[in-house]
């Protein structure tokens, strides 16, 4: 069993960035600007867009953070979006999600300007990326693709079974694995709450992503031996023992698991500091793309 490396990858993704960053710099050129949103303070939600901006501060891009009440009516969100979208000096905007029940996603994500949607969830992002269309790609799903990649993991053919099918991980995983490229070309199974006979599917995979939200809910029952197995899940655990109060869990059991993978990514240490280095790449692209 081999560890995908989630933190090594990202950083060298990070170190890669800030060399380019640099040689802007030189040149007198702009730096890449990304502007975080972020509405309420959901504890999870704090502290990825805390390590995004702390992200963008490393690599040596600007950021800026709009922190917005819980309460803030949903016009006066997309107010501020409308500003960001108008602010040249701004390369890419993000919107933290969940948003308050009182807001709609769907109207939010529709406002960001394609030019600067580098969480790629406009459905003019979507629409390219299903059409194999040059575009940002969402964070998760490219920081995955990204980290096979860089393991010159070959899944030509393989049957990828993707638990979850969300906007941000699974329906945007399950096109690019099935897309004619490489990593990719294989054939995707899509799996949900409503599927029958999960664990016959996930015993057929060669490649599980589990992207469900439920702690440590693959076993090894359910995965076959020589498998490479993708956890997103990232879930605050109650934990007595730990000092913040609780542990974090991915939707894998990974003690019982890994034994039976040829590859698995940690959790935390996998795919999550992947899905920071995806959205910086993505912010790259959309100051290189417009200036
Ligand atoms: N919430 C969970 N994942 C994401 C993400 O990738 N982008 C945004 N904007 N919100 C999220």
């Amino acid at each position: 069993m081999k560890i995908l490396d989630g933190q090594l990858v990202s950083q060298a993704t990070k170190d890669e960035l800030k060399i380019k960053v640099a040689q802007l710099v030189a040149e007198g050129k702009k730096v890449p600007h990304l502007a975080a949103v972020l509405v309420g303070n959901n504890g999870a939600s704090e502290t990825y867009v805390g390590s995004k901006v702390r992200t963008c501060e490393e690599i040596g891009f600007h950021s800026t953070l709009i922190r917005l009440d819980e309460s803030i009516s949903e016009f006066k969100l997309l107010e501020t979006i409308e500003e960001l979208n108008n602010d040249m000096d701004v390369d890419g905007i993000l919107v933290q999600l969940p948003l308050p029940k009182h807001i709609s996603d769907e109207k939010v994500i529709n406002a960001i300007h394609p030019s600067k949607d580098v969480d790629g969830f406009h459905p003019v992002s979507v629409g390219k990326m299903v059409q194999s269309l040059p575009t940002f790609i969402p964070a998760t799903p490219h920081g995955i693709m990204l980290m096979l990649e860089h393991y010159k993991i070959n899944t030509k053919g393989m049957h990828a079974v993707v638990i979850g099918r969300s906007n941000i991980v699974g329906r945007p995983m399950s096109i690019l694995l099935s897309a004619n490229s490489n990593p990719g070309n294989c054939t995707v199974t899509i799996c949900h709450s409503h599927t029958k006979n999960l664990r016959e599917i996930c015993l057929q995979a060669d490649i599980i992503v589990a992207a469900l939200g439920r702690p440590e809910f693959v076993k090894p029952d359910m995965v076959k031996d020589g498998a490479i197995v993708i956890d997103v899940g990232i879930t605050r655990v109650p934990d007595a023992t730990k000092k913040r109060g609780y542990a974090l869990k991915g939707d894998v059991e990974f003690d019982t698991v890994a034994p039976k993978c040829s590859w698995i990514t940690p959790v935390p240490g996998g795919v999550g500091p992947m899905t920071i280095a995806a959205l910086m790449t993505n912010t790259y692209n959309a100051c290189l793309l417009k200036h």
